[in-house]
């Protein structure tokens, strides 16, 4: 046998590790250093926590006077785990991720000398959880950094320690509170709160971690900074009744369809009552069960595609042009919001309305969401000012010239908006990218006089602007891909999740959730009452039921954006709302609809019954399943006429625009766990209720729309 000598050498293996041990400086201070090679937010993986157990060893080896935790990135903590971690894994898998962690973490607890965590970005989940384990905490006052154990939003839980720390440190209330709101506290707050020591500014992090690390002596943790929060963390009844609040809070709240919250306040009671090993087994074994549960599956997922969708949303389509100045045309509800999300993502405004007093009004709407948002900590007044500095107004085209992009959000008006489109131009530069905030009128419709077709796109903002994640965009066939491309860069810039679908009544988002409300109104008429339907969706695990949700948004609106698609897919638009738009019933707001309001309470609207018709024994136990499943099916459809390019952007359009419920992961994901009960009830619905209830093909066929 000839064996050859002649092997390729091997790759140079020599990798650059995630984490690295710095020998004490003259001050006696030494320094771990957290910089993953291969990814800009220090995500945590197994070779960091390798790198990250070995960097300790180093440290407790060379016994400096103090320690400070860093970040090698330069506005970036540790964003938590690497969800690669979870993929696939079993039960006993996380387990064992979650013991590792919690091991590596108690050594860095355990150091005989002081640490300190630098905290220069976000630090969240596993990240925060790392700060949590060393003795100070200092974070830099810039408008990233954040604090926060975001785990409960995945359907997981803290399972680094941070049931066990975060109560230890902050109390027990403030914990839970937290820990079960997966809230994000910015420095001030994280300082108010006592999850950090100090807040500096960014530029002295590093010294004064170092002096802290040399000065400082070790501490434990007390437990919270009243007397209140300290008795109720220590002195069990106390403690017994703040626990119990808070399971039966959080019962109220998800229904019993989220297990995490609930997981998570039994670690932290089981950590408080019989000491931190016993919390920490606690913690370990539920995140096992939770990371390999349906509702964490599903959760992680998502949140999977969110992160990937930054850029899976430019496939196909060409660069996008620079924007630094956006024009909004319609300073009314969303143009206002949507001026005010560009100025906060350091955009520069120039807004048009009708006249003066519009402009003023919008300006004044602009000024309100900002100061309210440095109110609540998401800028600081400093930034707030400059916020409102950028956004200016005028009722002509004056200063639209440079716009880079303009909006429009003027009425849902077919003639307006074409004619809106038309004087832009006139006014804008030959490069300059226009898009249309509509509802549901298709984009090509109102670019069907334009000069320049290729240039016009649809941008379909979710209102309130300020809160709501998705931004759908929408591509005309004529539209040239780096206008498209332009308008995606833009919802990145803007903190947005953008899809892209194709043109059409309703585009993605508002078909699907029109043909079910169209469906909730045929209900209606069927003689099923205005709360049972809303109470059977929401039981379902929906926000808030669809009739309820039409009264929010407006009954014209709704009515218009239903016979928009009605229209277009062939089925007879719904009568019964016009009616009581006919009598005076135009939302929440505006007289009442399927509701009447009467400050906070609300009761159905007897004129609803009236108008429909008289109840004749009907059945309602299938509710959710019929309006659910044909949303479902209505997206497959979505899928089948290439409106979607994915069910990864369906599941996410679904989830972040209109409240799919997200444990259920989005109507495709949904359709592969369920997919026979799916099929099956939409055919006996369909044999009882008519041919659009008929399962599409795509449901019928067996291939699954997401392969894992
Ligand atoms: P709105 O009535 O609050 O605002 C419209 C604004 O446009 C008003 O300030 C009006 O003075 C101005 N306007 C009208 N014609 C104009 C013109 N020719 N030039 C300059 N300004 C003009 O309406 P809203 O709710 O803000 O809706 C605007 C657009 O956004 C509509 O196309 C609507 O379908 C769409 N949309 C609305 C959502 C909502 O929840 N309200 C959600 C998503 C999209």
């Amino acid at each position: 046998m000839i064996v050859s000598t002649e092997r390729p050498s091997p790759v140079a293996t020599a990798r650059r590790p995630s984490v690295v041990f710095v020998a004490a400086d003259p001050s006696g201070v030494a320094r771990i250093v957290i910089d993953r090679p291969d990814d800009a937010v220090n995500a945590i993986n197994v070779m960091l926590l390798e790198d990250l157990a070995t960097a300790i060893a180093a440290a407790r080896e060379a016994r400096p006077r103090g320690l400070v935790v860093a970040s090698g990135k330069e506005s970036q903590f540790v964003a938590g785990a690497d969800l690669a971690l979870l993929r696939g894994a079993s039960a006993a898998d996380a387990e064992r991720a979650s013991r590792e962690m919690q091991r590596v973490l108690n050594e860095l607890a355990a150091l005989p000398f002081t640490t300190v965590a630098a905290i220069n970005g976000p630090a969240l989940g596993g990240g925060l959880e790392i700060a949590l384990a060393c003795d100070v905490r200092l974070i830099a006052d810039a408008p990233g950094a954040r604090v926060g154990l975001t785990e409960t939003r995945l359907g997981l839980i803290p399972a680094a320690g941070g049931t066990q720390r975060l109560p230890r440190l902050v109390g027990l209330p403030r914990a839970l509170e937290m820990i079960l709101t997966a809230r994000q506290l910015a420095p001030r707050r994280a300082l108010k709160a006592g999850v950090v020591d100090e807040v500096v500014h960014p530029a002295v992090l590093l010294r004064a971690s170092s002096e802290h690390a040399a000065h400082d002596r070790k501490r434990k943790p007390s437990g919270g900074r009243t007397l209140i929060e300290r008795t109720a963390t220590h002195l069990a009844p106390l403690r017994a009744l703040a626990i119990r609040s808070a399971r039966s809070r959080t019962l109220a709240e998800t229904k019993g369809r989220y297990p995490a919250p609930l997981a998570a306040i039994d670690a932290v009671a089981i950590g408080l009552a019989r000491g931190m090993t016993a919390g920490l087994e606690a913690e370990a074994r539920a995140f096992g069960t939770l990371a390999a549960g349906e509702t964490g599956r599903n959760l992680t997922a998502l949140l999977a595609l969110t992160l990937r969708q930054r850029r899976a949303a430019f496939e196909g389509l060409g660069d996008p042009r620079p924007v630094t100045n956006v024009g909004v045309v319609g300073l009314g509800f969303m143009g206002s919001g949507i001026a005010q999300a560009a100025a906060a993502a350091g955009l520069r405004v120039r807004a048009r309305d009708r006249d003066a007093a519009a402009v003023a009004k919008g300006l004044s709407t602009i000024r309100e969401l900002t100061t309210e948002g440095a109110r609540k900590g998401v800028f600081d007044r400093r930034e707030a000012a400059r916020v409102i500095g950028r956004v200016t107004g005028g009722p002509d085209l004056a200063g639209f010239s440079h716009a880079d992009l303009v909006i429009e959000a003027v009425f849902e008006e077919i003639d307006t908006k074409r004619r809106v489109i038309a004087e832009l131009e006139k006014a804008l530069r030959e490069d300059a990218v226009i898009a249309s905030n509509t509802s549901a009128l298709p984009i090509a419709e109102i670019a069907r006089d334009a000069r320049a077709p290729e240039r016009i796109v649809g941008m379909h903002f979710f209102s309130p602007v300020h809160k709501m994640p998705l931004l759908e965009i929408i591509r005309p066939k004529r539209a040239d891909p780096s206008a498209v491309a332009t308008a995606v860069a833009t919802a990145n810039a803007l903190g947005k999740t953008p899809i892209v679908v194709g043109d059409g009544p309703g585009f993605y988002t508002t078909r699907v959730l029109s043909t079910m409300i169209g469906e909730a109104f045929a209900m209606l008429a069927e003689g099923i009452d205005v709360e049972a339907i809303d109470r059977a969706m929401t039981a379902f695990g929906w926000p808030v039921g669809p009739l309820r949700l039409v009264d929010e948004v407006g009954l014209e609106p709704a009515a218009h954006a239903g016979e928009t698609v009605a229209k277009a897919r062939g089925i007879g638009a719904p009568t019964l709302v016009n009616a009581l738009v006919a009598e005076g019933f135009k939302g929440k707001q505006r007289g009442g609809g399927f509701y009447l309001y009467d400050g906070k309470r609300r009761r159905p609207n007897p004129r609803v019954r009236a108008i429909a018709g008289d109840t004749h024994g009907v059945v309602v136990e299938d509710i959710a399943q019929r309006l659910t499943f044909m949303l479902v099916n209505e997206a497959t459809r979505c899928l089948e006429e290439a409106v979607l390019r994915s069910p990864a952007e369906g599941d996410l359009g679904a989830v972040l625009g209109f409240g799919f419920p997200p444990f259920l992961g989005g109507p495709f994901r949904y359709a592969d766990a369920n997919r026979h009960e799916i099929v099956s009830t939409l055919e006996r619905f369909a044999a009882a209720h008519g041919a659009h209830l008929e399962p599409t093909e795509s449901l019928r066929s067996r291939r699954p729309f997401f392969s894992l």
